[in-house]
């Protein structure tokens, strides 16, 4: 690789300190004077009809400044980032129990309370729907008025049927996902403020402000100049603030009180008001030949999306795209729905419907390697998409790969080495039982094909000699803003405390989309270094007249320019800035833009496929099972990943860690219930996540080397493929430990021990 001062480095994070002494003030930490609270009266019933809102009592309660309903919307009462269908405030329909009915802004936190108590709503319950496979039936009940299939995928390939005729073996099973919940730390928290010029600020910590300013535009009815969004810092997302959350009620309030308003939600409200992982059930048959080679693949796939539909559609065609894992397959047949329901909300988190599809494909790998007698790894690389193949769905992969190369890593973890020595049991413990699984995932990179995908910089000189980075992505704690600043600094050759990155805001950043996808490395990173070659080229020319030598005969290195064949000839970057300074009273600035490269081939009817850059990773697990009591340990990790190469090496482990830890709690823990359309796990009391006594004491991460050439620094992006094979190489152990296979997610210690107790009954 080549010498790079800044990327591929364990660059301390730039807002460490800040966050660390608590200087960063998150959205939830924002006072103005003047400031109002709002609050929000959510649903009584999962379904139901409006037939009357009365809110005078609360009007008339001291303290109390506005009360809105639907009729206060100015534009129209809907968001959603495809179709917008969510209701601002519901008019004649809730759908879901934390729909958004009324609001209210008052003097304080308490009298938007009492006030919310004095509202009365009369309604009429409706009958529910809550199984994502009845409400496809024509007589179910109805969320909304074209019925209840957001979206139907459909994609064949090849002969099915042939193939199946040609397997020697079928497996055929039916899994089961969880609705899992963000747990980012910050609940969705803002301010929004009218200022004197008629600007509308909005401060929420969210991944996209653009396109918040977008779709605040369209409630609102104010022309986007007019709004303006800040958006960092966020306190967590996982991709739970790519769609709106209170934003449209927070712009409204303001506007309406003309004072600042702040709403913060608590944690039971965030838990049944906004977006969760979407729970599915996948119906898969695979047909194999003797030797190990997949031949054919028929998979149903049925997303509950809930009330609304935000990110359901290409979530469900995310899990199409990766339901047939990293191999190859010429027959398939998979058949997707993505279903309204009265069961909350879902939307985007990160994996994006690849978590779903992987823990049934890598079990089903799981369940043919072991009747095949092939060894799990074998199995895989058998039958393994290579660069240049044509993938399952249709589209050749013309970038990286990394598939091989992954499983071929295995081999070079510690934990692989060591599993036999791991896997003895202790004598003294016989009720514990050990187990070892792998499982093999990837993630499309970006949008996909057919979705606007691009990135955006700006890149202004300052007088210091040092430079501002503008990008409108966000940190929401996985790092890019460090990322941001090495590329900049590597790509401008100056030392790093002379870059400012600012992210998140529609007044001072470039337009470059969602932080999401994996793509913020990318799309940001480009364009970074597009708007660098720009500025360096106007220094160039700055130099050239400084130190009387032409531009091409000039180079840029360490903070300065000089002649490149007589290195002491040179000018700092301070130096040209105060030039600039003297002779136009004005410093330069550049931007870079550009589109995300996409497949060269659309998959019909399937918006957003195929992708053109997938990250790949091979996830490993060393767990214990208590048999008395169905719990499952985690005790050792390993990921191997192919994310391009590395831009920052602390941050990339931070992110396999993480995902690792995501990955087990959506695996062996996280389970929210939700019965009859009313939440029952509110709370971190009865929904349990993985604490740091749960992460098992090591988790390793091996990086293969598998530059991807169209990328910044040759990288991709690595923050979903990290979390998405964890639980099948957890499901996997358990049942290389026990011998009970699990089909449904969470595996709960309820879950395995009801498992073991009827695998004794068979015995
Ligand atoms: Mo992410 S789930 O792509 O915000």
């Amino acid at each position: 690789m080549k010498d790079f001062k800044y990327i591929g480095k364990s660059v301390p994070r730039i807002d460490a300190a800040d966050k660390a002494s608590g200087k960063i003030k998150y959205m939830s930490d924002l006072n103005f004077p003047g400031m109002l609270f709002g609050k929000i009266l959510r649903a009584k019933y999962p379904h139901a009809l409006i037939k009357k809102i009365d809110t005078s009592q609360a009007k008339a309660l001291p303290g109390v400044v506005a009360v809105v309903t639907w009729e206060d919307v100015p534009g129209l009462n809907g968001f959603g980032i495809v179709v917008p269908d969510q209701p601002v405030l519901c008019e004649d329909k809730v759908r879901y129990i934390g729909d958004a009915v009324v609001a209210v802004a008052a003097e304080t936190k308490e009298i938007a309370e009492e006030a919310i108590k004095l509202i009365t709503v009369e309604y009429e319950p409706l009958p529910i729907v809550d199984d994502p496979i009845k409400a496809t039936q024509p007589d179910s009940p109805k969320v909304h008025t074209d019925g209840n299939i957001h979206l139907h995928t459909k994609i064949s390939r090849g002969d099915v049927k042939k193939g199946f005729k040609e397997a020697d073996v079928i497996v055929e099973h039916t899994y089961y996902t969880g609705m899992q919940e963000h747990v980012f730390l910050e609940t969705e928290s803002g301010v929004s403020k009218l200022e004197e010029d008629g600007t509308l600020s909005v401060y929420a910590g969210s991944q996209y402000p653009q396109r918040d300013q977008m779709q605040l535009s369209r409630c609102l009815a104010l022309n986007p100049r007019k709004i303006h969004v800040v958006s960092y810092p966020v306190g967590g997302a996982f991709g739970g603030k790519d769609e709106l959350t209170i934003q449209p009620i927070l712009g409204l309030l303001a506007l309406k009180t003309k004072r600042p308003v702040k709403i913060v939600m608590s944690r039971e409200e965030s838990i049944i008001s906004y977006w969760k992982r979407h729970p599915m059930i996948m119906k898969y048959k695979t047909g194999v030949k003797k030797d190990g080679t997949l031949i054919a693949n028929e998979v149903k796939i049925y997303a509950d999306t809930g009330a609304y539909a935000s990110l359901g559609g290409p979530v469900l065609n995310l899990a199409i795209e990766h339901a047939c894992g990293p191999y190859k397959l010429s027959n398939v047949n998979i058949d997707g729905y993505c279903i309204y329901t009265n069961n909350g909300t879902s939307g985007a988190f990160r994996g994006f419907g690849v978590p779903q599809a992987t823990f049934a494909m890598e079990t089903q790998m799981d369940i043919i390697a072991e009747k095949l007698r092939i060894d799990p790894v074998e199995l895989r690389r058998k039958n393994a998409l290579r660069r240049g193949d044509i993938a399952p769905i249709g589209n050749r992969l013309t970038t990286s790969v990394g598939t091989v190369a992954v499983l071929d890593g295995i081999r070079k973890t510690k934990l692989w080495q060591n599993r036999e020595k791991y896997l003895v049991n202790d004598f003294k413990k016989p009720w514990i039982k050990k187990g070892f699984g792998i499982a093999l995932t990837y993630q499309g990179t970006g949008l996909g094909v057919g979705l606007p995908d691009y990135g955006g910089a700006i890149l202004k000189f300052c007088k210091n000699g040092g430079f501002e980075v503008g990008v409108g992505l966000v940190d929401y704690g996985q790092g890019i803003g460090t990322s941001y600043a090495q590329i900049a600094a590597e790509a401008m050759k100056c030392p790093i405390d002379k870059i400012n990155v600012l992210l998140g805001d529609t007044d001072t950043t470039a337009d470059s989309g969602p932080t999401s996808a994996s793509r913020g490395v990318y799309t940001g990173g480009k364009a970074i270094i597009i708007a660098a070659e720009r500025m360096i080229k106007i220094l160039k020319s700055k130099a050239s007249e400084i130190l009387g030598v032409s531009a091409d005969n000039l180079t840029a290195s360490d903070g300065c320019i000089c002649a490149s064949n007589e290195p002491e000839k040179k000018v700092f970057y301070e130096e040209i800035a105060s030039r600039f300074m003297n002779e136009t009273c004005h410093l330069p600035q550049t931007e870079g833009y550009f589109l995300m490269p996409v497949a060269d081939i659309k998959i019909k009817d399937a918006f957003g496929l195929p992708h053109n850059i997938f990250a790949f990773s091979a996830h490993l697990t060393l767990i214990e099972v208590n048999t008395l009591t169905g719990q499952t340990k985690v005790l050792k990790g390993a990921e191997v990943i192919d994310a391009g190469d590395v831009i920052n090496r602390q941050g990339l482990e931070g992110q396999s860690e993480g995902g690792f830890v995501m990955g087990m709690g959506y695996g062996l823990f996280e389970n929210m219930i939700v019965e009859k359309g009313i939440f029952k796990t509110t709370n971190f009391s009865t929904y349990i996540i993985p604490s740091i006594e749960d992460a098992p004491f090591e988790i390793e991460t091996v990086t293969i080397v598998n530059p991807e050439e169209t990328g910044p620094y040759r990288a991709k992006g690595v923050a979903e493929t990290v979390m998405g094979g964890t639980a099948p190489a957890i499901t996997n152990a358990i049942y290389n430990a026990v011998g009970v296979r699990i089909f449904k997610i969470p595996a709960t210690s309820e879950v395995v021990y009801t498992l073991l107790k009827e695998k004794e009954k068979t015995e």
